[in-house]
């Protein structure tokens, strides 16, 4: 599917879409605005939010936690009471700006592009939240490869994204291929990654860079994946 194939330019439209979407980025999680749904449906989100939390918690996470594309912090703000030294690497200032635990002391910062960004450190677990599907499917083992490399042995992975129902949110204009068309609220458009990997297909890519993943689900909004490197 050669024609399929995201290009460099692509990832970096997606890259600034959410340094433009960062001020508004909460209103999807935190179900404002237009994507409030009313209290039944908010309910439900939340408790599946709870959910995937809650495989979180239960994750053995060491002491030095490396967290990929972390964003306004959501998660962060779960992992930085837990780990001795948190890293955080987005490539966007302006969500790095809006996350709460970035400037603590024992949290480090580093802004960069994660499909070209490495580092020598070795982690006790690497977590990324709703950042997988934003990954080339053609990148997908490539982008295991070096999670893998960037955890101990033993290390864990812990890993969030959405399910193929956000295809409904009201920010989604249009789907093709792997890629979606998103908009702001100020009406503007960019078009990102969109892929919603199978459980199969992610613990195929895990595997073969040396993590064993055991991958769950919420019910209806959320997919996880909890994983070890051998
Ligand atoms: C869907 S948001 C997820 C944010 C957060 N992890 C969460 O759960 O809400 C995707 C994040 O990936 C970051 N990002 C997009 N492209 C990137 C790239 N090429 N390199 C590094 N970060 C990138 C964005 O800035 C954004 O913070």
């Amino acid at each position: 599917m050669t024609e399929d194939l995201v290009s460099d330019e692509q990832l970096a439209e997606q890259l600034d879409y959410y340094s433009r979407r960062a001020p508004e980025y909460d209103d999807w999680w935190l179900r404002r605005g237009a994507f409030d749904k009313g209290k039944a449906e908010n309910d439900a989100w939340f408790a599946e939010a709870g959910l995937a939390l809650g495989a979180l918690q239960t994750a053995e996470l060491g002491s030095e936690v490396l967290e990929l594309a972390p964003g306004t912090g959501t998660w962060s703000v779960h992992l930085a009471p837990r780990a001795a030294r948190l890293t955080l690497v987005d490539g966007s200032a302006a969500m790095l700006a809006r996350n709460p635990v970035a400037g603590l002391p024992h949290v480090r910062t580093e802004i960069a592009d994660l499909f070209t960004w490495d580092t020598g450190d070795r982690y006790d677990s690497v977590v990324f939240t709703f950042w997988v599907s934003h990954v080339p499917r053609e990148r997908l083992r490539p982008f295991f490869a070096k999670v893998s490399s960037w955890l101990r042995p033993g290390g864990t992975v812990f890993f969030v994204d959405d399910s193929p129902a956000s295809v409904a949110e009201p920010h989604v204009a249009a789907v093709a291929g792997q890629t979606m068309r998103r908009r702001l609220s100020n009406g503007d458009g960019a078009t990102v990654v969109k892929n919603f990997y199978t459980a199969g297909e992610l613990i195929d890519a895990a595997g073969r860079a040396g993590i064993d993943v055991q991958i769950g689900d919420t019910g209806r909004f959320f997919q996880f994946g909890v994983g070890h490197r051998r």
